[in-house]
């Protein structure tokens, strides 16, 4: 460990020391990973190891609005409560000093590596975009997962294709077959974006194997790639900048999206059909794992990059900002992916509320909503300002902010769905993710709501569903006092029924 090294960890321990007596809580989800202070951006190394889960994260200690990004650490039993194990990676050698940049982890018996791009700017004249930049891709291991040893330099800029611009990073890496496979997203000269495939041996010494790009650019530039199988299908991953909005698709800066490759993906054409992960306004950078027991989970940043000229985040102004999405257990039914909430999610719902056609109350903050029947039409508003609405014929699902406050410039965001089958909106405090039609359509956002609780309005004649929320046990308790404290407001049914708002206007 080096002196820069031991600088940083004191200056974070010291921020997070000032934090922890201020106690700024406000906002701050039950289940959803955020930061103690400062920003959040891409989820990294996700991993379960030795039992455990880790999901790192693009962590800014000192600037809730941005800034030199670290890497910090979570662990977790169960995927939905989350132990924040300090910060692991700093921006300490001379290969890394301008951000430890996003990444992944690879689980091996007895050992957990993190595969990254060490970020460096150059001094001089440059755009760095073309010019001076290095993307170094570096690795770091550790035997017990918490504490890491010697970063190790293994690729420079030369070590990449010719045709690219500097812009080359976040390593995601697996094995498969007895090798190493890695993908990184690029930018080329030509300001298009692909994806570089890399095998290695030893994971240590790699070498470059093919490329993945789509005929026609789509995008000038691809992050945060991730490739694996699922159900028979071989899916690529990426979050794509400079896509053009195209009726209800690609209405944020930027996106995510998959497409499945056909064939052996160490020659895969891909076939230049997307489909974005993600409907609503926080959303990007996925990464998945695969855990012990075989399934796919994807977490993903629940939030956008560039975005403060359209939304912000008001936690801002309690010295934080952005969440992770809760982990999403991946498949594919009839050729499209889906994502669902893990499965330990139905599981600590303890408490249980049926109810046919409407609803109308005020309920703690964090709970689950769903309709497993679902009627000609709905129209759900939480919080008094965040409606969701689906009616059969017209075949958009909407979701929209009609209190700005609220929706902090958030407004409106649709997505075409033809049947209405099923729907699971969970809402964790400033978060919410709605599942549509077992998974096949999600949307994901932050919203700010006021108070305690939250107000729950439902009108979907024809539907049944129910409403869950999590009682504190015992065990809670035990095992985070803090926490247990925090929640609860108990679930009351208010009698009072509002008229309906109206007509919906997009
Ligand atoms: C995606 C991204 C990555 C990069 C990281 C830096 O949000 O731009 O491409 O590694 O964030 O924080």
């Amino acid at each position: 460990m080096n002196v820069l090294h031991r600088t940083w960890e004191k200056l974070i321990a010291q921020e997070l020391e000032k934090n922890r007596k201020e106690a700024k809580k406000k906002w701050q989800p039950r289940l959803h990973i955020a930061p103690p202070v400062g920003w959040l951006n891409d989820p990294n190394g996700l991993c379960q190891y030795q039992g455990l889960y880790h999901a790192f994260y693009q962590y800014s200690p000192f600037d809730a609005a941005g800034g030199l990004k670290f890497w910090a650490h979570c662990t977790s039993k169960d995927l939905l409560h989350w132990n924040f194990e300090g910060v692991s990676l700093a921006p300490d050698e001379s290969f890394d000093c301008h951000g430890v940049y996003s990444g992944s982890a690879l689980a091996e018996e007895g050992q957990l590596t993190l595969y990254y791009t060490g970020n460096v700017k150059q001094t001089g004249e440059h755009d760095y975009v073309r010019t001076g930049r290095e993307s170094n891709t570096v690795c770091v291991t550790s035997r017990d997962g918490i504490h890491f040893g010697e970063k190790k330099l293994l690729m420079r800029n030369e070590n990449y294709p010719a045709d690219l611009t500097c812009h080359v990073r976040d390593p995601k890496v697996w094995k498969e077959d007895g090798r190493y496979y890695m993908v990184q997203g690029a930018r080329t000269a030509e300001d298009k974006g692909v994806v570089l495939l890399f095998e290695s041996a030893d994971g240590l010494n790699w070498k470059s194997l093919s490329r993945m790009e789509t005929e026609k650019a789509f995008g000038y530039m691809w992050e945060c790639p991730d490739l694996y199988k699922i159900d028979g299908r071989t899916v690529l991953s990426i979050s794509p900048q400079g896509v053009e909005a195209d009726g209800l698709n690609y209405n944020n800066v930027y996106q995510s999206v998959t497409t499945f490759l056909e064939g052996d993906f160490r020659s895969a054409r891909m076939n230049g059909v997307f489909r974005e992960l993600d409907a609503g306004f926080d959303f990007y950078a996925p990464q998945s794992f695969e855990t012990e027991d075989g399934r796919r989970i994807q977490i993903a940043w629940m939030g956008m990059p560039d975005a403060d000229e359209y939304y912000t985040n008001r936690s801002l102004e309690e010295g934080w900002q952005h969440t992770l999405t809760l982990p999403r257990e991946l498949s594919v039914k009839d050729g499209i992916l889906c994502q669902n909430p893990v499965r330990e999610l139905d599981m600590w719902w303890n408490i249980s509320m049926p109810f046919v056609n409407t609803y109308s109350g005020a309920i703690e903050n964090c709970f689950e909503l769903e309709l497993s029947e679902v009627g000609e039409r709905i129209s759900l508003t939480l919080a008094g300002g965040l409606t969701l609405a689906w009616e059969e014929g017209e075949g958009i699902f909407r979701l929209e902010f009609t209190d700005d406050n609220l929706g902090a410039g958030r407004t409106r965001r649709g997505r075409k769905v033809e049947k209405l089958r099923d729907l699971r909106v969970i809402v964790d405090v400033s978060c919410v993710e709605v599942f549509i039609d077992g998974g096949r359509d999600v949307f994901s956002t932050r919203f700010y709501p006021e108070g305690e609780g939250c107000s729950i309005e439902l009108q979907a004649p024809g539907s049944r569903g129910r409403i869950r929320t999590h009682r504190a046990t015992a065990q809670d308790q035990a095992e985070n006092p803090d926490s247990s404290k925090r929640q609860n407001m108990t679930a009351k049914r208010a009698d009072v029924r509002r008229a309906d708002k109206g007509a919906w206007q997009f």
